[in-house]
């Protein structure tokens, strides 16, 4: 029987816990064994208890549930070779030779280099007695499977990560909730949202709520946008508006690469355009909570493809990731994917923002 192991790791999202229920049903479904691996990369480090098997029931009740049951990480032991030897050797105790992993570009590129890895961290465990020929003769490769989830929507290649339409439906409950107040006291509201790199989140919540302005990290307001802002927000003001509302992504800066602050822009709308005005910061009250159910579907879809996956990779495989594009779930090269992420973090900071652009376009 194979055993599949399943983890979330890097900042939580909500939908987490579909994927993993997904991943643990479908493995049985398909007479597999599935592991679920406790705080992410550090249950892999430190093994023992923190790998359990799981059990169909196991997982009852996940797929309603915010945040990640099993627990997540940010693990220095694993980016050090020391850590990733031990985490292989855990694996082969428990008879592990495939890993399903549900994070961000970062964790999803610490699995794949574990992966390149592998056959040399296993000759060592040999050569320093810490495991036998015969112990690690059954798991010559290791299989692995990227799921993307981040409230971020930062990863190229799919069109949606696992928490990002969770994260958006609170955000919009929230703008929507300072609207009414805003409205009451015709004032100016600065509300940051979170998408380090991204500005995903920003500008679909600008979309969704009808805000004023939105400042976001790929495409930076022009030269002359202070005044382009008051100018702006003054008119709608003229036409009858009782609220105006800004959204700044927190990875938000001009097109020097200065870092645009919610409390620059709330200075610039108190004084230049004469409003009273609020700064609200969003922070993890926009990663927390339900998942809606748009997350569990894509969950549960993706959690049952990784699986398939899994049984169905040769030795040549490259690691996959799957991705849901134009409504359809699909297997895109993992590596490729965090490349192109890259290349658009790479764009920014040349400043060819035009560039940043049109590769999140294509995707
Ligand atoms: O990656 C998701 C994210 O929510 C980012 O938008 C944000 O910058 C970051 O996580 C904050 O993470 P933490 O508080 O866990 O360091």
């Amino acid at each position: 029987k194979r055993r599949i192991g399943v983890m979330t790791s890097g900042g939580d999202a909500p939908g987490m816990n579909g994927a993993v229920r997904a991943v643990v049903r479908m493995s049985i479904a398909s007479g597999c064994e599935a592991y679920a691996i406790y705080e992410g990369y550090d249950g892999l480090v430190n093994g023992g208890d923190m790998i359990r098997e799981m059990g169909w029931e196991d997982v009852r009740g996940f797929l309603s549930e915010g945040g990640t049951l099993i627990g997540t990480a940010r693990c220095m032991a694993f980016m050090e070779r020391p850590g990733r030897l031990k985490a292989a050797k855990n694996m082969i105790i428990k008879g592990i030779d495939a890993l399903v992993i549900c994070g961000g570009d970062g964790s999803l590129t610490g699995a794949d280099k574990f992966r390149a890895e592998w056959p040399g961290l296993l000759k060592e465990l040999v050569e320093t007695g810490e495991l036998t020929q015969e112990q690690i003769q059954p798991y010559q490769t290791l299989n692995i499977v990227g799921l993307v989830g981040s409230i971020d929507n930062d990863l190229s290649m799919t069109d949606a990560t696992i928490g990002c339409y969770s994260s958006l439906a609170r955000i919009c409950e929230a703008v929507d909730s300072v609207d009414t107040t805003a409205s009451s006291h015709q004032r100016a509201f600065v509300i940051e949202v979170m998408g380090r790199h991204c500005g995903w989140l920003a500008l679909m919540a600008g979309v969704s709520t009808g805000a004023d302005f939105v400042f976001l990290p790929e495409s930076p307001p022009s030269e002359n946008w202070e005044a382009e802002m008051c100018a702006l927000v003054k008119e709608h003001r003229s036409k009858g508006k009782r609220k105006t509302i800004v959204i700044v992504a927190e990875g938000a800066h001009d097109q020097g690469l200065n870092k645009i602050t919610p409390q620059h822009v709330k200075n610039l709308l108190s004084d230049k355009a004469h409003l009273d005005t609020r700064i609200t910061t969003l922070g993890h009250v926009q990663r927390g909570g339900t998942p809606v159910a748009y997350d569990r579907m894509l969950a549960t879809l993706q959690g049952t493809e990784a699986v398939k996956a899994v049984l169905e990779a040769t030795p040549d495989t490259p690691s996959p990731v799957i991705c849901v594009i134009e409504n359809k779930i699909v297997r895109r090269p993992l590596l490729e994917a965090v490349a192109q992420t890259k290349e658009v973090a790479n764009a920014i900071h040349a400043k060819d923002f035009a560039r940043a652009m049109s590769l999140r376009d294509a995707e």
